[in-house]
């Protein structure tokens, strides 16, 4: 494919499909930076299901970046407590901090300034450089990776083949959209091109599937042996 068509076909479905999510903005809306960050910190070790509520309770307790920012690190573990890896609640924390202090309460829109914050990696920087900013940047997480893998046919085990992943996904990042592209790339993985017994007439990119197409999808991505 050339990359264009699968961003399309791709944006198509997620406009039929798209889970409403608390984090999400309405079509049309522009997303809160704040509740983007807040929501891929908290989604990093923890399934959606169980980010929901304390999502919401969170927000009702810290309702912007200054709020979090200024309050004491005993109310923000607090709020954190049943989340687990704790390190990230610190550095939440932390984060909240630099964005007053160094930008004025407002996310940076800028992919290696995000990257520079305290607890936001590659993968958070261009997840929330698109979902808030609309910042063309791909968001390469395990879902992406494995989505990657069966529709190129990737023969390079993980991890070797990180960087590959990183330049495929770039590829297909389109201009416009990138924050619902993003999500839908991780709706796809996460709903339809599954680790076991994949959906694959459900998905949107089956016709330019490889590994669909050589019926062994379920066999990516190759890992190498331990
Ligand atoms: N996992 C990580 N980020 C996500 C998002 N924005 N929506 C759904 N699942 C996710």
């Amino acid at each position: 494919g050339t990359g264009l068509a699968e961003a399309a076909g791709l944006l198509a479905w997620y406009d039929r499909h798209r889970r409403d999510l608390p984090w999400r903005a309405k079509p049309g809306e522009t997303a809160d930076p704040y509740r983007v960050w807040l929501s891929e910190i908290m989604l990093q070790q923890t399934t959606v299901t169980a980010v929901k509520p304390y999502f919401d309770r969170f927000l009702q307790r810290f309702p912007t970046v200054g709020d979090l920012a200024r309050a004491p690190q005993e109310a923000v573990m607090q709020a954190w407590a049943g989340l687990g890896y704790y390190s990230r609640a610190r550095n939440l924390h932390a984060c909240a901090q630099m964005v007053v202090a160094r930008h004025g309460g407002h996310f940076p829109a800028d992919i290696d300034q995000l990257r520079a914050l305290p607890g936001i990696g590659a993968y958070t920087a261009a997840a929330v450089g698109a979902i808030a900013f609309g910042i063309p940047a791909a968001a390469v997480d395990g879902n992406v990776e494995r989505v990657l893998a069966r529709l190129y046919a990737v023969e390079e085990p993980l991890p070797k083949a990180k960087p590959l992943f990183h330049a495929l996904a770039q590829a297909l990042v389109p201009s416009a959209r990138a924050g619902d592209f993003a999500q839908a790339f991780m709706d796809l993985g996460a709903t339809i091109c599954t680790p076991k017994r994949p959906a694959c007439v459900l998905c949107p990119w089956s016709a330019p599937c490889m590994a669909r197409a050589a019926g062994t999808a379920e066999t990516f991505p190759r890992k190498a042996a331990k």
